[in-house]
């Protein structure tokens, strides 16, 4: 077990960053569908320090995993940059497209969703309560690329990335991720290769290998 990818399987630094990033997505998801159904609504009017606290506090853990999710997805690519991708297992050319496809996908949402959620937000996070983040409009970047760039008010601008972010974004995510497990489950049960094994951490690796405890 390596660091660094082989040919044949993904190192110890890709697999953690697959993995963190896929708990991620689900910790995000958690916290704000529980903010949506559990707790009472925060009228937008209203500063989001007077709202109610639970509604403050699954928010901002909404947007700080968010934010691990972009800090790890800038790792994950340059260190996919630096290391030898696995090939894939033996396949059709469609399967192989399909793959490449899906997994491209998969990087885009991981990227935009972030960029989305923290630009076309009004407010700033306060990341796990330890940085405080400012909201975008406040700053230089937002002046220059918005404002002086586009020449647009924030209420146009943050609309189209608000409805990508709550809206299509964040069902189409969806769709991906149960086509991309499904498909993982259909190399480990239905191919029996060894594509899901090469991903998992070394101890479920040796458990699930198709090649012995010598995968
Ligand atoms: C991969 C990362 C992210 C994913 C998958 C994600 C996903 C979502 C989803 C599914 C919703 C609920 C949509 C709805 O039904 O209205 C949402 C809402 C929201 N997101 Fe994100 N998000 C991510 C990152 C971020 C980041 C980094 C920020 C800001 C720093 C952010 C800010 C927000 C805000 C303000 C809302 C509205 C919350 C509410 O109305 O209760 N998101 N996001
Ligand atoms: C239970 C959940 C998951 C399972 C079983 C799973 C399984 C896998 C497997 C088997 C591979 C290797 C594919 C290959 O070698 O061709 C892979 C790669 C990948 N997975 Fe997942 N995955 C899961 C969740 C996720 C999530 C939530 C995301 C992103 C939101 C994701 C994004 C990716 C990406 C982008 C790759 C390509 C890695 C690369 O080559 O850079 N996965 N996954």
């Amino acid at each position: 077990m390596t660091l660094r990818n082989t040919t044949v399987s993904y190192g110890t630094l890709a697999k953690f960053l697959h993995w963190a990033v896929a708990s991620l997505f689900l910790a995000a998801y958690c916290a704000v569908y529980y903010r949506h159904w559990f707790t009472a609504p925060c009228p937008r009017s209203m500063e989001l320090s007077d709202c109610a606290p639970e509604s403050f506090i699954t928010l901002n853990l909404h947007k700080s995993f968010g934010l691990t999710i972009a800090v790890f997805v800038v790792l994950r690519i340059i260190w996919r940059l630096l290391n030898p991708v696995p090939k894939p297992e033996p396949g059709s050319r469609l399967e192989h497209l399909g793959a490449k496809l899906g997994h491209g996908a998969l990087y885009f949402f991981m990227i935009a969703m972030p960029i989305t959620g923290y630009v076309s937000n009004g407010g700033g996070a306060n990341f796990f309560w330890l940085i405080k983040i400012p909201a975008f409009w406040t700053t230089g970047l937002y002046d220059l690329l918005v404002t002086r760039g586009m020449g647009v008010e924030f209420e146009t601008f943050s609309a189209a990335l608000e409805y990508f972010h709550h809206t299509s974004g964040a069902w189409l995510v969806w769709v991906l991720i149960v086509i991309h497990v499904a498909a993982a489950l259909y190399h480990h049960y239905w191919k029996k290769d060894q594509t899901l094994v090469r991903i998992l951490p070394e101890r479920l690796a040796k458990r699930f290998s198709r090649r012995g405890p010598d995968y």
